[in-house]
């Protein structure tokens, strides 16, 4: 082999590294314009093109080519290729094997028993004919050339199914929100007074793990949880919901089968999360073990289940309720600083003081929790309230 062609080999091969390179659609193209430019000058065609074969629609595809016109290109048969050799090029001389005027040369590409594309080449613009040293090196271009082919496409296939799977997953989350938001919407419409508690709830949870630091799947869950919390009161008696004198004991009873009723329903629906029914489950237990449903000892309350208890309580205390007025947010803060560790955990509520304080101070992006508290409310007393709470709890 002449030193001229191994010069050319040396640079196809390294421009042919396409395995290597095939991170995007731009920079596969770049790098496979590059090498037809090194194949064409180096052969000293002034025509020449990279076809890729499309299984799909059983036709060629041009990747790059100069000098034919784009139309004869389109035309090219794939059939007629698949019966000629394997990456073999072949000296096309009177044969009828392409209906494009000027291809002297074509080599079909092959990897395997897979038919790639073909390379087509022009005559030489000295016009002298190929040499069987030519052809030996456009078989070795061949073969590059079909595996990087080849290798994109499997590349291009699995961008495409990853992204088609992202679509299906972000559509699958869509629904999933559409219908929590539905339910909750449900359960909320049974309850005049409780309106858009569920999504506060959900809210206010979700501020609150996400400043304990939970990760995003956790946050998810958390608010999932605060949605679905209250779903058992859709089998409570609208007129029982509403009701405005004091419960009975029986009608308290009846009440506080809400959370388990929860907790059944939400155990029919497989979640991504661990922790969801646990948390609507226990929603009303107490770190005192007097709780409901389960009157559980402190040591088996998780985190999540200290976070919605706080939540739902805080919520529920500045709503109006159909038997009492609701409260300002300074009276609720109080009460629950009150219940602290009868109720509520010490760690659970300096956060949500802490996240609280940052959303007044304008410290937070998307505040979760102010937007829905009050709007009467004094700020700067709330904050100085806080920063006091936040003191005390977090001293050793
Ligand atoms: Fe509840
Ligand atoms: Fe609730």
């Amino acid at each position: 082999m002449s030193a001229e062609l191994k010069k050319a080999l040396y640079n196809i091969s390294a421009l042919a590294d396409l395995g290597q390179a095939i991170t995007s659609e731009s920079v596969f193209h770049e790098k496979i314009q590059s090498v037809f430019y090194v194949i064409t000058g180096t052969f000293l065609a002034n025509r020449g093109a990279i076809l890729s074969y499309d299984k799909s629609a059983d036709r060629l595809i041009t990747v790059t080519q100069k000098g034919f016109p784009p139309a004869d290109l389109d035309r090219v048969d794939p059939e007629k290729l698949m019966s000629l050799g394997k990456n073999e090029p072949f000296l096309i001389g009177d044969s009828p094997v392409l209906a494009i005027a000027g291809v002297k040369i074509l080599a079909p590409l092959w990897v395997r028993d897979e038919f790639i594309g073909v390379l087509l080449l022009s005559g030489k613009l000295t016009g002298s004919p190929y040499t069987q040293e030519d052809l030996e090196l456009l078989n070795v271009i061949a073969h590059q050339i079909a595996i990087a082919l080849n290798n994109h496409s499997l590349f291009m296939d699995l961008s495409d199914k990853l992204e088609e799977n992202r679509r299906l997953y972000e559509e699958m989350r869509h629904i999933y929100h559409g219908t929590l938001q539905a339910f909750a919407a449900a359960i909320d419409a049974k309850d005049a007074y409780t309106q858009n508690h569920s999504y506060r709830v959900a809210k206010y949870s979700t501020a609150i793990a996400r400043e304990l630091g939970w990760n995003e799947h956790d946050i998810e869950g958390m608010y999932v949880a605060g949605y679905l919390h209250d779903v058992g009161k859709l089998a409570i008696s609208n007129d029982l919901l509403n009701k405005v004198t004091p419960f009975t004991p029986e009608e308290r009873a009846e009440i506080r089968k809400h959370s388990t009723t929860s907790h059944n329903i939400t155990s029919k629906i497989k979640f991504p999360w661990q922790n969801v029914q646990d948390m609507v489950w226990h929603h009303h237990e107490r770190l005192d073990g007097c709780g409901y449903p389960e009157a559980l000892a402190q040591e088996s309350l998780s985190d999540g289940v200290r976070i919605l208890s706080l939540a739902d309580s805080f919520d529920a205390m500045t709503s109006q309720r159909p038997y009492r007025k609701k409260m300002d947010v300074q009276t609720a803060i109080t009460e629950l600083k009150k219940c602290l560790e009868s109720q509520f955990d010490n760690k659970i509520m300096l956060v949500f003081c802490k996240v609280l304080e940052k959303e007044i101070k304008g410290e937070l992006p998307e505040p979760d929790i102010l937007p829905y508290l009050d709007r009467d409310s004094d700020l700067s007393v709330i904050s100085s309230m806080l920063e006091a709470i936040i003191q005390e709890l977090s001293a050793p």
